[in-house]
């Protein structure tokens, strides 16, 4: 499975680079910026653009957005669902994968929304489920901090609950007859109310949207932590996954295989991909230039910024430890609260932080080499594809399509045939354009169960 990692922002996750000569990055809010993009990933046979979102400023760092601002960390950053019918409208079988967050807004609305695009892309298009990590998101919305962690798994899985029952049980198939005759547009005795009263949401519909081709959008989610992952076992399709170590993507895999099964989901109902760093060139010259010009102009403090790190490495000498430099701060809630790694050197523990990144899915060099990595990668971790991490546009994207994905094709580690009218989750698991029988979701098929809780969310 191949994915685009984007974001309707100057700078996603390669800080800095947006300022390298020719990137197009700053032309994120033009809309042929996103057509000359989608265009060029459905040539190159991608499954997805992958579309990442926050709400809210990085401003943890120093205690302000100041740097984020000046940077263009993350913001500027447009809306990400308004992009799609426009990338939609100059491709036939590239899907889109876009991310919403349970936290803050209420369900409704976003169900209608998002059956409006998968009317639009004729069932392209996936849901990135995501409870949200700014701060500064959560007073956006009227709160004054982050809900606890676990507390947002709970809203999100009933915030799961509504959309499947909008999305599942409020239409039937048959309800639409548009017979001009006897002037009847829509059946009603086959439309119903949810009448959905929960802990968190109460929504009585109909859902105002007729069934679109998936109904339910395929459902993403990026996760590691335990409730995170029962969560992915009752409810995702795929995965975003990685780890620092080898062999930690493949647990997580087989974690949340573990999940499925204990849900009544098959193992392999969830397809798991990886952030994938990859600088190719025609040449080992080619790569170093590459390697040289993304480090000359990757903005280190950028990193700090997204990481939040709650305190300023920058401003101590590099060698002393992270606690002398909390100390000399006055963070002392910080040594308290424990997670930083106090006795490190701060020079060290700043590398560490820029250098992350390469201890991921990180290849340099000629499509052999990257193909050979991938191709490891897909054994050895146990994974589906890759989420393609972007350090200049269009060159990332040019390139791989370029040198990458012949080669990939070569090997047979991508499909090519392309079915007229296929929908995202037909291309990815053949079996139908909507969620299996065994699903959550399916039960409120045809109006069962709306009455009915689901199966307790425990973790
Ligand atoms: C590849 C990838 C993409 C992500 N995209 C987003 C995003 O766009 N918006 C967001 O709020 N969180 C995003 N996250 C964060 C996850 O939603 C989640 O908070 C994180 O993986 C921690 O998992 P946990 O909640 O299980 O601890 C992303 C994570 C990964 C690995």
């Amino acid at each position: 499975m191949l994915n685009l990692f984007e974001m309707n922002t100057v700078g996603h996750i390669t800080h800095g680079l947006w300022r390298q000569p020719g990137n197009n990055r700053s032309r994120y809010a033009d809309l042929s910026y996103w057509i000359e993009l989608a265009t060029l990933a459905e040539q190159g046979g991608f499954d997805t653009i992958f579309l990442a979102d926050v709400l809210g400023a990085y401003d943890v760092y120093q205690g302000s957005a100041e740097v984020a601002l000046r940077e263009g960390i993350q913001i500027p950053n447009n809306d990400p669902m308004l992009l799609i019918p426009a990338m939609a409208a100059v491709t036939e079988h590239l899907g889109f994968g876009v991310t919403f967050s349970t936290s803050y807004e209420p369900p409704f609305a976003f169900a209608r929304r998002m059956s409006t695009l998968d009317h639009l892309t004729n069932g392209r298009v996936g849901w990135n489920v995501v409870t949200s990590y700014l701060p500064n998101a959560a007073r956006n919305f009227g709160l004054t901090d982050q809900i606890p962690h676990d507390e947002r798994y709970e809203i999100a899985d009933e915030f799961l609950d509504v959309v499947y029952k909008l999305w599942e049980g409020s239409w039937d198939d048959d309800a639409v007859v548009g017979d001009s005759v006897t002037g009847v547009y829509t059946d009603p005795s086959k439309v119903r109310a949810i009448n959905h009263v929960g802990e968190h949401f109460r929504v009585a519909g109909p859902h105002l949207s007729e069934p679109s081709p998936q109904r339910t959008p395929v459902i993403f989610q990026a996760t590691g932590s335990k409730v995170g992952i029962e969560l992915a076992g009752r409810h995702a399709e795929v995965i975003f996954t990685g780890g620092r170590a080898p062999g930690d993507a493949a647990r997580n895999v087989a974690a949340i295989r573990a999940a499925n099964e204990r849900n009544g989901r098959l193992a392999t109902d969830t397809k798991f991909v990886v952030q994938a760093a990859v600088i190719v060139g025609r040449t080992d010259a080619e790569v170093a230039e590459k390697l040289e010009r993304y480090r000359r102009f990757t903005s280190v403090q950028g990193t700090f910024v997204q990481q939040s790190i709650p305190f300023d490495p920058l401003l101590h000498p590099a060698d002393i430890t992270v606690r002398e430099a909390l100390e000399r701060e006055g963070l002392f809630d910080l040594i308290e609260a424990g997670g930083l790694p106090l006795n490190m050197a701060v020079g060290q523990f700043a590398a560490s932080l820029d250098q992350a990144w390469q201890k991921h899915f990180f290849v340099a060099g000629t499509p052999k080499v990257v193909v050979d990595e991938i191709e490891r990668w897909l054994a050895e971790e146990n994974i589906d594809g890759i989420n393609l991490r972007q350090y200049h546009s269009f060159e990332t994207l040019r390139d791989f399509v370029e040198l990458v994905v012949p080669e990939l094709r070569r090997r047979g580690l991508v499909s090519t045939s392309r079915p007229a009218g296929e929908t995202l989750r037909e291309r990815l698991f053949g079996a139908g354009p909507r969620l299996p029988g065994r699903h959550l979701a399916a039960r409120y098929r045809g109006g069962a169960n709306l009455d009915v809780p689901p199966p307790p969310f425990t973790h």
